[in-house]
């Protein structure tokens, strides 16, 4: 299946007007302990605009059945409506074409998914893996668990105090023994944006291949796989606007033909006798199972809903937001910003002199500011910092300037009960 344009239905916008995108957003009208939500906790998930929320209740109400199975109109529909879902996913990250999308449960899925098939297979005992410092545990645990399995090793990049990966070290790093580097693309914990290109081309160079873990990157910058000529890029509904539990796996294709399936069950085959199983093709050979349907036209609503929005005009909104932001924080006395790459994108992390993050948190969410306070399931970032947590304000493309003079104003208030 080639890939299709968004939704005819959907108006493309050519400016970015934040109002009316809140308006999209019903959650974002919600009180919390009585004030006005402000929700600065996107990079952990995101908000549902109306169109995805409406998305899943019209496939429970008008089309739930099973896929790819009966004959019947309601399963023709579903069906419709996932297959639909992965030709957007495909248009929305530029892949060649819709057999390169497998839908996985998110990105801790598709990093497994590859770790054990790709890896599992391909990997030998001395061979080399290759992540960075900056990495979500998604994109770290199943690499270690790869190198148990396998006898392969670990080499991690480092970072430097901007908390940008040093790319000479990297490069440094790279030897004939490395058959994989998986690398973020956004950090979730600080934000920095990874120079993947190069990263991709260096990688290249020694014959090994590459997995983008995207899960940051898709809901604020555009992304094109053939462009950035990865092999593997993952990513998650939930942090794009869509429903949890959803999420894509592209893979170059003759590499997806070549793996293995991960798991067994239906609808991953194309017959099964007791002496021989033979597997469906590409991509249906990863899917094993009933997947998560709604979840799925969610999500393809979720695609619909960001390609219809002048994507470059909602990047520079949310730039300016996070450059107010941090100017604004830094004002704050104690305040200690953690994570100050040049390319930088949706995040602020940093610390209160004297406030544990949690606390700060609490106090926080009492004047109605949603944040994440803690590790941010990046440990490693935290260790190369020498701290425990911190409070990290992520942002969303509804996320507006007043709502950083909130957040600021509610951090003061954090001071004065710590003073
Ligand atoms: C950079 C990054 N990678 C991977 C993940 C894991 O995503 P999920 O929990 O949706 O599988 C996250 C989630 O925060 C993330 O930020």
């Amino acid at each position: 299946m080639t890939p299709t344009a968004p939704s005819a239905a959907a108006s493309v916008r050519t400016t970015f007007d934040v109002e009316k995108v809140r308006r999209d957003f019903p959650i974002l009208s919600e009180r919390v302990h009585g004030k006005p939500l402000v929700y600065l906790d996107s990079a952990n998930t995101s908000q549902k605009p109306q169109a995805v929320l409406d998305a899943m209740d019209d496939y429970y109400r008008h089309a739930n059945a099973n896929i790819h199975r009966a004959t019947h109109l309601l399963s023709e529909r579903a069906t419709g409506l996932y297959e639909g879902a992965r030709a957007k996913a495909a248009a929305f990250i530029n892949a060649p074409d819709a057999k390169s999308i497998v839908l996985t449960k998110g990105t801790t899925d598709g990093i497994n998914l590859v770790a054990q098939s790709y890896g599992r297979s391909m990997l030998r005992a001395g061979d080399e893996v290759v992540i960075s410092w900056l990495e979500h545990h998604s994109n770290i645990v199943p690499w270690q668990m790869l190198c148990e399995q396998t006898g392969a090793v670990l080499r991690i990049v480092p970072i430097d105090d901007r908390g940008e990966i040093d790319v000479e070290q990297y490069a440094a790093l790279l030897s004939p023994r490395t058959r994989l580097v998986a690398m973020s693309h956004v950090s979730n914990a600080l934000g920095t944006i990874n120079p993947v290109r190069e990263i991709i081309e260096q990688a290249h160079a020694r014959g090994a291949v590459v997995l983008i873990d995207g899960a940051q990157a898709v809901p604020h910058l555009v992304v094109d796989v053939r462009a950035l000529d990865c092999d593997f890029y993952v990513f998650s509904s939930h942090k794009m606007f869509g429903p949890t539990g959803v999420g894509v796996l592209y893979g170059r294709r003759p590499l997806l033909e070549a793996m293995p399936p991960y798991q067994g069950g239906g609808d991953m085959i194309a017959s099964v006798t007791f002496e021989k199983t033979l597997y469906n093709a590409v991509p249906y050979k990863f899917e094993a199972g009933t997947p998560n349907i709604g979840g799925v036209a969610g999500f393809g609503a979720a695609i619909d809903y960001l390609m219809a929005i002048d994507r470059d005009a909602a990047l520079a909104h949310e730039d300016a937001v996070l450059e107010y932001a941090t100017a604004r924080v830094r004002e704050i006395r104690g305040a200690r910003i953690i994570g100050e790459a040049r390319h930088k994108t949706g995040v602020l992390s940093f610390l209160l002199e004297g406030v544990h993050p949690h606390d700060a948190g609490t106090i926080l969410d009492r004047e109605g500011v949603a944040v994440r306070t803690g590790q941010h399931c990046a440990q490693p970032v935290m260790d190369r910092y020498g701290v425990t947590a911190t409070i990290r304000a992520s942002l969303g493309i509804y996320n507006t300037r007043e709502e950083i003079d909130i957040l600021v104003n509610a951090l003061q208030r954090v001071r004065e009960v710590f003073a």
